[in-house]
């Protein structure tokens, strides 16, 4: 075992204070200057920034002198304490995952206002299923609200642990703060090299084991052959000045600058052009070692030769050594289209797409045309945050004007003949009377909620298809639902709802369960007569009606007026379902005449309705669909 580094992560529900508490360690450890210091330190996009959420896993490395304290099983000394900060919100959970696989051990924070919530669960689970130590925390405890004893006790229920073991402080005042670090040096096991795995743990190397704190295997993160590099990816990202960038753990050997390197799966070969640790900008040391977390800046030219999951090692020692043990798959739960609005910046979103998928490892997609919009790409996303702020970031990033079709679920489709197909965009869906049925994704979706607002949640799960399974209670005022519900439900104002009508106190996790039979059609929304293949969309049969009024009536709010009246209707298999009408704006282009030269008037009218025609007469082309208004549909 290396003693003197330790691998962490923070981990905790959303906004419960993980940025927070990572300044302040960065500070305590002098990893960032005072004038360099500014709120969220780590959330180092102008987008996390903005939104104040954490959307990418971001490491850094610090520097920690521990001094022992009695009974304690820790040397005094100087530490390497990597920390890796993640996100909290369900979306951005495969962040989590991948973070988790590259430590020993995760910080469980704990709002003391909050207690514990869905992704405190979730997030926890994750981080047992890795056998990771983890370091129970009660944080924010400096808020007048805070309700540090039931939190206590919320937390012994769920992990089974000593009172002693866990730890009080607040991210805000920085009470606590060393003493988490303290737990990290003391409680977190340090790297396993090549001879742990021969069953010789190093001297005075004692780990701790509980119920809920266990060893991590030395298979599991070291232990491969002496000296021989394998390093895990578990992030990646483009940049600008050194291209691809992988962001790994070392599990065994080690890695130099102008090393010779290789990767298993994508058999990819280049040469390790620096080599170096997060500070939490790449800081260049020319070389990583054994239980180290850092960087390479590989070379490769072509993004797809770097995937998060692989392993890297020499090209001399590729046969010596077997692959770790990668992530798995992601589910992509939400698919929406993404064109580029000129076609000539097709190949830019496609370069683009490229780079921001390093850096974003839960989005796939695939290339398609669409006879309307041209060519551009089928995205699969792990929500709608997770869609709203991919195409956000290519807007941002790359200067980008897109058309993103209304998001929709996959839907497995069984025809009459020939077989099933999955169906990830609504032009897709077959003639009804080839169809024998259809099946729709659901989820099995937790949800933690105090007691008293049990009816509300039960009423509105009901009115969304949910079927309840069954409570379980996390203290005397608070349960967890369990349902399961088809996903689609999840993907529109759910979360919204369930915020509101649990006066904001419910928090809801899912993941995907499940194919059900679905009685579902697809609607075409027309604007002055032309369908608009961007906001065709999917929907149950018995819904089709409501959807379609409330679609059309986003649109006689949301479009600008034209110079001709604007037919907005909504149809199913070619018939109207809804209809509005968005009146003419007239513009009177007979103001600037004066006096009576009828004539001239009745001239100019005339062009002005000949110009409306051929408005008309273009077609789709002719009416701009606002972004506000894909917005306003998709938040009805
Ligand atoms: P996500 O990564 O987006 O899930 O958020 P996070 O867990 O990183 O939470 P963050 O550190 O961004 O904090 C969320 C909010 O809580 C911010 O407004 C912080 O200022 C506030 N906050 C965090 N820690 C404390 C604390 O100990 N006390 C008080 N009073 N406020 C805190």
């Amino acid at each position: 075992m290396i003693n003197n580094i330790r691998n962490f992560c923070i981990i905790a529900h959303i906004d419960h204070g993980k940025s927070t508490l990572a300044d302040r360690m960065l500070e305590l450890t002098g990893t960032i200057e005072k004038r360099r210091m500014k709120e969220q330190f780590l959330d180092q996009m102008d987008i996390e920034r903005e939104r104040g959420i954490t959307i990418k896993l971001q490491p850094v490395c610090m520097e920690y002198k521990y001094k022992k304290e009695v009974g304690k099983e820790a040397d005094s000394g100087k530490y390497i304490l990597n920390l890796i900060d993640t996100p909290g919100h369900v979306d951005f959970s495969y962040e989590v995952s991948r973070s988790l696989a590259a430590v020993e051990g995760a910080v469980l924070l704990v709002d003391a206002t909050q207690g514990i919530q869905a992704q405190t669960l979730a997030n926890l689970y994750l981080a047992m299923d890795q056998n990771l130590t983890i370091i129970p925390v009660i944080n924010k405890i400096d808020l007048p609200a805070a309700d540090v004893e039931k939190t206590k006790n919320e937390i012994l229920k769920l992990l089974g642990c000593q009172e002693n073991e866990i730890i009080y402080a607040s991210g805000k005042t920085g009470q606590g703060v060393e003493e988490v670090l303290q737990a990290v040096v003391e409680r977190i096991p340090g790297p396993m090299t090549s001879s742990d795995s021969s069953g010789s743990q190093e001297e005075g190397a004692v780990v701790r084991q509980t119920e809920y704190n266990r060893q991590t295997s030395p298979s599991d993160k070291g232990g491969g052959q002496e000296g021989v590099l394998s390093a895990l990816i578990f992030d990646s990202n483009y940049d600008e000045y050194r291209g691809v960038v992988a962001y790994i753990r070392v599990v065994n050997g080690g890695v130099k600058k102008g090393d010779k390197i290789y990767l298993l799966a994508t058999r990819a070969k280049s040469e390790a052009l620096d080599v170096g640790i997060f500070k939490p900008e790449y800081r260049s040391t020319g070389q990583l070692k054994t239980g180290e977390i850092g960087y390479i800046v590989t070379g490769f030219k072509e993004v797809d030769e770097c995937r998060v999951g692989d392993t890297i090692t020499g090209q001399k020692s590729a046969d010596k050594i077997q692959p770790l043990k990668g992530y798995n798959e992601v589910k992509p739960m939400v698919f929406a289209g993404i064109f580029p609005r000129e076609g000539s910046d097709f190949q830019e979103l496609k370069e683009a797409m490229e780079k921001l998928k390093l850096n974003d490892a839960a989005l796939t997609y695939e290339a398609e045309r669409s006879e309307a919009l041209g060519f551009g790409f089928r995205a699969g996303f792990l929500g709608l945050l997770h869609l709203e702020i991919f195409q956000e970031r290519l807007r941002r990033e790359y200067n980008l004007d897109l058309i993103v079709t209304i998001p929709s679920v996959a839907y497995k489709v069984f025809n009459k003949s020939g077989p099933e197909i999955i169906i990830r965009t609504p032009q897709k869906l077959p003639d009804p009377s080839e169809i024998e049925r259809i099946e729709e994704p659901w989820v099995s979706l937790d949800i933690i909620v105090p007691k008293d607002y049990l009816g509300n949640i039960m009423e509105l799960t009901r009115g969304k298809r949910g079927e309840y399974k069954n409570t379980e209670y996390l203290d005397k005022d608070r349960v967890i639902l369990h349902y399961s519900i088809p996903m689609a439900a999840i993907l529109t104002d759910f979360y919204d709802k369930i915020k509101s009508v649990s006066s904001g106190y419910a928090s809801i996790n899912y993941e995907f369960l499940d194919y059900r039979p679905a009685k579902v059609v697809k609607m075409d929304i027309l604007v002055a007569e032309e369908p608009v293949e961007a906001l065709a969309t999917i929907v149950y049969q018995d819904e089709a009606f409501r959807r379609g009024k409330e679609i059309v009536k986003i649109l006689k709010e949301t479009l600008p007026k034209q110079l001709f009246v604007l037919k907005l209707q909504a149809a199913v298999g070619g018939k109207i379902v809804a209809a509005e009408r968005l009146s003419a704006m007239r513009k009177d282009v007979t103001a600037k005449l004066y006096g009576g030269d009828v004539t001239r008037k009745r001239k100019l009218l005339e062009k002005q309705k000949k110009g409306k025609k051929k408005m008309l007469a273009a077609g789709k082309g002719s009416v701009e669909i606002p972004p506000e208004t894909f917005v306003k549909i998709l938040k009805r």
